[in-house]
């Protein structure tokens, strides 16, 4: 494809098959290096609902959700936080992407850009998150590796819980947090977000068969019946009296899980073109994630209960000590361990480099720094963020807390306030030339009409 160059004062639109490029420096030709500034869009709507959901679905679904219903007390749990998913969750997520496709830029940006920079700090807010949530993120993402490298090289020990404490804490634990953190880095500095797109096509179909063929399995455990009772039957008078614990727990939760609070769908949705119901795309995100969310628990609660462990005393550990145990007594159990903690792996990594692109765009708008140097230094610091939690388990949980309990939920209400309080503001020229763009768009390749922003992105 070819552009021709054109001054900066005014935009055009390029019309390439499925993508509509919105072009305000141009000066590239086949076999030159791109440098200008475009707005890709997704090609599809499926492109754009997997790498929202390749976001939503990671650890948070399979180690987080089911430790923490765990912690706070079962069935009860999962009512709130089913509960807060579509109160809470289902509304911030479709404010997060009217902010995303409106403005068509980053969080921060998108402030600017809807002619509200005193609002700037709501992306700030999302911003701090971001750098503790991918501190810690990156430590569970080495055990992962540790784990998957544990199914090829002999299995996990004869002691599960043991096997996780070894590989939980300490100076391994410290190396395997940088090897996490140096792959998010590195896909993103070379800007492969095709390469993670595949990957969530891949991933997400995996993980829901690689989960239900475990949950089967798991129902004919001698713990089942325990567990399904533990996990699906909610007991009221606990809910009532734990409800300080359990209330900011489920909506952290439901924040986190739906990857909201931090601006994560407010990047995606900025390479949206105009013609998406949002509310379908968001309804079917939430879907997919509160299911493999559920699965996750039908899968870890029999396991837990048939090895004997209370389900809030595994903590952290819970979905890696089930697991581990569970696999060491299967035929082929390390090769199915393997297959599980690589799908783990992906889901984290896609997860992971959501959290990381906000954060990296965000240095680059304004730090005007490249995004290699970008990449490098930020994955520097949070690496260094996450070296207590790779040496003592006991600062997870306080990260994790104070950014999923407080910053997500803080994030969301002022994105929420934001759109409340704004929303008579009549719309930008901006987005009156990217409608006319996207009508054009479809008008002439009769693909799924994509617009762009003459803003550098
Ligand atoms: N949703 C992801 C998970 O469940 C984690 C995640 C990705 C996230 N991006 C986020 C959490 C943004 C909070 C904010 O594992």
């Amino acid at each position: 494809m070819y552009f021709l160059a054109h001054d900066n004062s005014q935009c055009r639109h390029y019309f390439t098959g499925e993508f509509i490029f919105d072009i305000k420096y141009v000066y590239i030709t086949e076999n030159q290096s791109v440098g200008m500034s475009v707005r890709e869009t997704w090609a599809t709507r499926v492109g754009f609902i997997l790498a929202a959901t390749g976001s939503a679905v990671g650890l948070g679904n399979i180690w987080r959700f089911p430790f923490l219903t765990g912690e706070s007390g079962g069935a009860a749990f999962l009512v709130v936080y089913l509960l807060l998913v579509l109160l809470v969750g289902l509304p911030v997520l479709l404010v997060e992407f009217v902010i995303g496709r409106r403005s068509n830029r980053n969080p921060i940006g998108a402030f600017d850009e809807l002619n509200h920079s005193q609002w700037k700090f709501a992306g700030a807010v999302g911003a701090l998150a971001g750098f503790i949530i991918l501190s810690y993120y990156s430590v569970v993402g080495g055990w992962v590796i540790q784990y998957l490298i544990a199914s090829f090289s002999g299995g996990y020990g004869t002691e599960a819980q043991a096997f996780f404490m070894s590989t939980a804490s300490g100076p391994t634990t410290v190396a395997f947090h940088a090897v996490f953190m140096a792959l998010v880095a590195g896909i993103v500095a070379l800007g492969v977000r095709n390469g993670l797109e595949k990957a969530a096509t891949v991933m997400v179909p995996s993980v829901i068969v690689l989960l239900v063929g475990l949950a089967i399995y798991g129902s004919t455990l001698g713990g089942a019946s325990e567990a399904y009772q533990y996990y699906l039957y909610p007991d009221m008078s606990t809910l009532l009296s734990d409800a300080v614990s359990v209330l900011p727990a489920a909506a952290g939760q439901a924040f986190f899980t739906l990857s909201l609070g931090m601006g994560v769908m407010i990047t995606y949705s900025s390479y949206l073109g105009e013609d998406r119901n949002l509310l379908r795309d968001s309804g079917l995100i939430v879907v997919i994630d509160t299911g493999i969310a559920i699965l996750a628990g039908l899968v870890v609660f029999p396991f837990l209960f048939t090895q004997g462990v209370t389900p809030g005393e595994g903590g952290a550990g819970a979905i890696f000590i089930s697991l581990a145990g569970a696999f060491n007594g299967l035929p082929a159990g390390e090769l199915l361990g393997g297959v599980f903690f690589f799908m783990l792996l992906l889901a984290a990594l896609s997860s992971a480099f959501s959290i990381f692109e906000v954060v990296v765009s965000f240095t680059i708008d304004t730090f005007e720094i490249s995004r290699v140097r970008a990449s490098v230094i930020l994955a520097v610091i949070i690496f260094a963020l996450g070296i207590p939690t790779a040496l003592d388990l006991t600062y997870l949980d306080t990260y994790d807390k104070f950014a999923n309990n407080i910053l997500l939920i803080l994030g969301g209400l002022l994105l929420s306030l934001f759109i409340g309080l704004s929303g008579s503001t009549p719309p930008m020229p901006a987005t009156n030339s990217r409608k006319a763009a996207s009508r054009a768009g479809s008008a002439r390749s009769g693909s799924t009409p994509s617009a762009t922003s003459c803003r550098p992105s």
